[in-house]
């Protein structure tokens, strides 16, 4: 079963003085649903997405993906599972600038194939299908906010993941920019996939399946049948 499962998920962090962010949050995350993650800023939706990108890791609990338990220790494989399984995308600064939109795109996808001309056109493909095939080759900095966004999610996905996660990826964008993208995310749907994203925008919100509302490190759980 390709989920997600966290058991008593906590995270501190010690600075000056030690803050609980995220406080024993257990949930299972299913194949084939969105989950909206709300909450004031502050939260912990950055917190708890960064736990299950494998990014960071709790100070207490665990997390299964596909009923494997994630040894946050084990860098180098935890960094394979989220290359191959794992497409991120966060508010803005998603690619990187040295590089034109088809190499941000197709790079991740040579990491694990090895057959250049196969990735690329395998970007090509992607980015064709979001409407973008007149920008390949412009740099980051020369693409708009929601094209930069467009670029980020054909990169985010272009490996096939079975779990999608956004970090406020409309964050930074108008509203007609950010239905564009929301409605892109939402076309990703299937069956084997779980896409979580977190967000400020209620009405964006409620499109997911499942809504979570985050508060004083713990979660609240809404599901859209109610
Ligand atoms: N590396 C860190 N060290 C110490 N404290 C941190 C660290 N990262 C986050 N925090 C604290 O954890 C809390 C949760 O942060 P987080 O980024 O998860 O919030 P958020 O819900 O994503 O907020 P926003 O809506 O503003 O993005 C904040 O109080 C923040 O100051
Ligand atoms: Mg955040």
């Amino acid at each position: 079963m390709n989920n997600i499962k966290i058991k008593n998920l906590t995270k501190k962090y010690e600075k000056n003085k030690s803050i609980k962010v995220l406080n024993d949050i257990s949930f299972i995350f299913e194949p084939g649903k969105t989950y909206s993650i709300m909450g004031p800023s502050g939260s912990g939706k950055s917190t708890l997405l960064n736990l299950i990108s494998l990014i960071d890791s709790p100070t207490v609990g665990s997390i299964e993906i596909s009923n494997n338990k994630i040894k946050s220790n084990n860098k180098v494989e935890n960094d394979l599972i989220r290359a191959k399984k794992i497409g991120i995308i966060y508010q803005d600064k998603n690619l990187l600038s040295d590089f034109t939109a088809l190499e941000n795109v197709y790079l991740p996808n040579l990491l694990i194939s090895k057959e250049k001309q196969k990735s690329i056109e395998l970007a090509k493909k992607l980015i064709k299908k979001i409407g973008m095939s007149s920008r390949i080759n412009h740099f980051p900095n020369e693409l708009s906010g929601g094209e930069n966004q467009r670029i980020a999610i054909a990169r985010a996905i272009i490996n096939n993941p079975d779990i999608i996660l956004a970090d406020e990826p409309t964050g930074s964008l108008d509203s007609d920019n950010a239905k564009l993208i929301f409605k892109i995310l939402f076309n990703l749907i299937n069956k084997n996939r779980i896409i979580i994203f977190a967000t400020h925008n209620r009405y964006f919100a409620n499109m997911a399946d499942c809504k979570i509302t985050m508060n004083n490190g713990n979660i609240n759980v809404t599901n859209a049948s109610i």
